[in-house]
């Protein structure tokens, strides 16, 4: 750790201090009257419902409003926070729910955008790559090269590269919106061990999830938000996870469900030794009408290559695929929705959703060949179509014009979910479809799944959330290394179980 940060640890006072701040958009009063501080050395997490107004008020901090209204202090002085590079001036980093790599970019680009090192006219092409190792190092990614693209390294890598960037500026308040919502447990695991360190060093920093075990992992204190106003702070030994849950909700909520799993009949996929070489080897599974087959692996498994073959999203190398007994091959996301096979994928701003465009225009992007009859467009099926998904997913605001853009991050997640849902697939393939959702949504959905699949519809369910796996399917099959190593029927499997066989032990 660098000595500027070190020094910063001597202080231990409060880092950062918000008071009565407060953020209008047009119609939405996101954060209300907020007091908020966070101490150098230590994680202040901040926890509610999918747009109770965490982002907005971390991003108050960060730069990104010129017009909130109260008063913010860094290290006891009045500072108008206005834009990003005043932020960044004042030691203040943010890591974006939404990933903002940029593509086509190189790692190296990404890490040092604004101060990449020069000599003389030129850029130093020595110190971007020791400087970038300096970076990736601090999160353990010291193995990739520097030069890499950005999009040839996986998701999760992307999630830590945004890390490593935010630490090389030597902040002294990191937030981190949402960081661990495309990590595996081991890379949470080890995103806690770096946050461990840099606690220790004293930098404060601000965690939001909606992750409660997290919460109570990593943090000291909590500060729940509920339609944009503060409820109140707590240490993290003063307070259990049923009161945070009353606290975010306003009333208490019984987590979990008991799903009924419907019995097989006809076979509606068939999978035959498929490959992609360097992802997937010889893979070979049916998934039956009203069934959920839940699909569980370490990062790396092969899970998300495995459905972007099955969408026809990436090739084959060999092997074949069978929907209602027929071969198809797909060579492209149309035809799979043509075919009623559709993905969820688990990087909604790349591939899942158009963010300028409003709600309804991303709800029926899948269906405007349908909607077209005799040359003309049914606009008014459309909408109605629109308003009934926005009542099942409660999509917040129920507002079928709202730029999708603006939309808290769970509720872009429903739009997502929405789309897919409006093509009345008969195969769902599902990447993370929970992925920053609060408890209220998550359950939503999960009556959704289990309403498609009681439809006689197939859900193919690849999830990390192991309560939500092991609940909702009615079979798991395991991957590892690009293979299937066990199938485990649902009396079989339990939170332990998966995760077992998924480490590859216990068989
Ligand atoms: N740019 C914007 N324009 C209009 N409304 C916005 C904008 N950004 C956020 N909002 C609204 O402000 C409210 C708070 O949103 P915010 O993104 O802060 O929620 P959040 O707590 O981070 O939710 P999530 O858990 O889903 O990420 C929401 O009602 C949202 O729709
Ligand atoms: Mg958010």
């Amino acid at each position: 750790m660098s000595d500027e940060v070190i020094r910063s640890a001597e202080s231990f006072g409060v880092a950062l201090e918000m008071k009565s701040v407060s953020k209008q958009f047009v119609g939405t009063l996101a954060v209300d009257n907020v007091d908020f501080n966070v101490k150098a050395g230590e994680v202040h997490a901040l926890i509610g419902e999918n747009g109770a107004g965490k982002s907005t008020l971390m991003k108050m901090i960060a730069g990104s409003f010129d017009d909130y209204s109260g008063d913010i202090y860094i290290n006891k002085k009045k500072i108008d926070l206005h834009t990003p590079a005043h932020a960044k001036k004042n030691g203040i980093e943010m890591i974006y729910q939404e990933l903002s790599l940029a593509m086509p970019l190189s790692i190296a680009e990404n890490v040092l955008i604004g101060r990449l090192p020069k000599k003389g006219l030129f850029l130093d092409r020595e110190q971007i790559v020791n400087e970038t190792k300096r970076c990736l190092e601090m999160v353990g990614l010291d193995h990739l090269d520097p030069m890499l693209q950005i999009e040839e390294i996986s998701q999760h890598e992307g999630q830590l590269v945004e890390i490593a960037k935010a630490l090389g500026n030597n902040p002294h308040i990191l937030v981190m919106d949402e960081p661990t919502s495309a990590l595996s447990r081991e890379e949470v695991e080890r995103l806690f061990s770096i946050i461990h360190n840099l606690k220790k060093s004293g930098l404060a920093i601000v965690y939001i999830s909606h992750h409660l075990p997290e919460i109570f992992e990593v943090a000291d204190r909590v500060t729940v938000l509920r339609d944009g106003k503060k409820i109140g702070t707590k240490g993290i030994n003063e307070v259990t996870s049923g009161e945070l849950v009353q606290m975010m909700v306003g009333k208490s909520v019984t987590e979990f469900y008991s799903h009924t799993s419907h019995t097989k009949k006809n076979k509606r996929l068939g999978v035959e030794e498929l490959s992609r070489y360097g992802f997937f080897h010889n893979v070979s599974f049916s998934a039956y009408e009203g069934e959920i087959l839940g699909i569980c692996g370490l990062s790396g498994a092969g899970r998300s290559e495995l459905a972007r073959v099955l969408v026809g999203l990436d090739e084959k190398d060999s092997g074949k695929v069978f929907l209602d007994n027929k071969e198809i091959i797909l060579k492209n996301m149309g035809q799979a929705v043509a075919n009623g096979i559709i993905y969820l994928t688990e990087n909604r701003n790349i591939e899942g959703l158009a963010l300028r465009l409003d709600v309804k225009e991303n709800i029926l992007a899948g269906l405007i060949p349908e909607l077209i009859k005799k040359g003309i467009y049914q606009e008014g099926e459309g909408i109605d179509k629109v308003n009934e998904l926005i009542e099942e997913l409660s999509i917040y605001p129920p507002d079928p014009s709202r730029i999708v853009g603006n939309l808290s991050g769970g509720n872009q997640q429903k739009v997502l979910l929405a789309k897919w849902m409006a093509c009345e697939p008969r195969v769902m393939i599902l990447d993370e479809p929970t992925r920053g959702v609060d408890i209220g949504a998550k359950m939503t959905i999960h009556q959704s799944i289990e309403r498609l699949s009681g439809e006689g519809n197939t859900v193919i369910l690849i999830s990390s959330d192991l309560p939500e796996l092991v609940s909702l399917s009615s079979r798991v099959l395991i991957m590892r290394k690009g293979k299937i190593i066990k199938e485990m029927a649902k009396e079989e499997c339990t939170e332990e179980s998966v995760l077992l066989a998924a480490n590859g032990e216990g068989l």
